[in-house]
């Protein structure tokens, strides 16, 4: 099977994350060494359904290790709900004589891949999400980037806010897990951290706020993940809640915190600042290990697997595995938050 590998394909889909370009590049160098020539599909699964795809040998890789975005492009398409989809997906990889694709995505994309392997088609995943809440592996690329973002913003607001004996309220990503939001609050030392797999109590979340000003702290951070919901909201459990739009939960947590105790409240919503930018060093390594150990199974003829962390390991796992549930926040990782907070 290796030595029939011609031409191999890679997209990237759904929201994009900090190391993409840093996963291209990988295996666009693992390819060249081993005489394969490597298509990049644009725009996620659009590309392969258009046949729209750019050779990416190693110049045309230069450079992009620090970039943020993916060079691809991508898009939430899905090629299940498009018309004949599956159809147009066999003729166009067949017609660009591509023998097998590195697809590289979040829940949804992967989800595809593993409709589309029971179809047939030679896959092999590379798991993408700043919300680092795919199962099957310990960490994605993205999420170390988003983090540092997230905290050297709650470190500059502590310094606002406690000028101005204000709480600020400061909303990061992560609708179903609170990964971002636990670790961003540990790491800028917030007063209140609030996640989707625990809801909160609006008074709790006061009292706490009261408790710091009798200690003469006339300032507060509250750090909310945008998923994460009051006690009395009706929701069920975090992965099957409808989303909100950015800013609608920290905004009325706000509002809530200003009448019970009557301090001076801002709302900051760091939403896509989080996605964008260079990646952080430790991205950098870890998509690039998921590029060539990625490459390297589809060189290898051995479809069908997603790259995983796994403790410092790189791992193949099942790639129906990875999509099978949404990994939570850590419960270990919540215990530190609140000692602190
Ligand atoms: O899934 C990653 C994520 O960053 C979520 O935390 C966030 O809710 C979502 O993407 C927003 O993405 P978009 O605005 O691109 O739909």
């Amino acid at each position: 099977m290796a030595q029939a590998m011609r031409r191999l394909g890679i997209l990237t889909g759904g929201g994009d994350c900090p190391g993409l370009n840093a996963v291209i590049r990988a295996v666009a160098h693992r390819c060249a060494t081993r005489g394969v020539e490597l298509l990049g599909y644009v725009n996620g699964w659009e590309g392969v359904l258009a046949g729209e795809w750019r050779r990416l040998d190693r110049q045309a890789v230069k450079g992009i290790l620090p970039l943020g975005g993916t060079i691809l492009g991508t898009s939430r398409t899905d090629p299940l709900v498009v018309p004949d989809g599956v159809e147009r997906l066999r003729r166009s990889l067949a017609g660009d004589g591509v023998d097998g694709l590195v697809v590289v995505g979040g829940d949804g994309t992967l989800s595809a891949a593993t409709e589309l392997l029971r179809e047939g088609f030679r896959l092999v995943g590379v798991p993408k999400t700043i919300d680092n809440d795919l199962s099957a592996t310990d960490f994605t690329f993205g999420f170390d980037t988003a983090v540092g973002i997230a905290t050297e913003a709650i470190d500059r607001l502590h310094t606002t806010a406690e000028a101005h004996n204000r709480v600020i309220v400061v909303e990061v990503m992560g609708h179903h897990t609170g990964w971002i939001a636990a670790y961003a609050g540990i790491a800028g030392g917030a007063d209140v951290i609030l996640v989707p797999e625990v809801p909160f109590d609006v008074d709790a979340v006061c009292e706490r706020i009261r408790e710091r000003e009798r200690r003469g702290r006339s300032f507060s951070i509250v750090v909310i993940a945008e998923g994460a919901r009051p006690r009395e909201a009706d929701g069920g459990p975090p992965e099957r809640r409808a989303r909100v739009k950015p800013g609608e939960i920290s905004y009325w947590l706000a509002n809530e915190i200003e009448r019970c105790i009557h301090t001076e409240t801002r709302t900051v919503v760091l939403g896509h600042i989080q996605r964008g930018g260079s990646p952080s060093a430790h991205d950098r390594v870890l998509a690039t290990r998921f590029g060539v150990h990625a490459a390297d199974l589809a060189l290898a003829g051995d479809w069908g697997r997603m790259v995983a962390l796994r403790g410092t390991k790189i791992v193949a796992v099942e790639l129906p595995e990875a999509v099978k549930q949404i990994k939570l926040l850590d419960p270990a990782i919540w215990e530190i938050a609140k000692v602190f907070a």
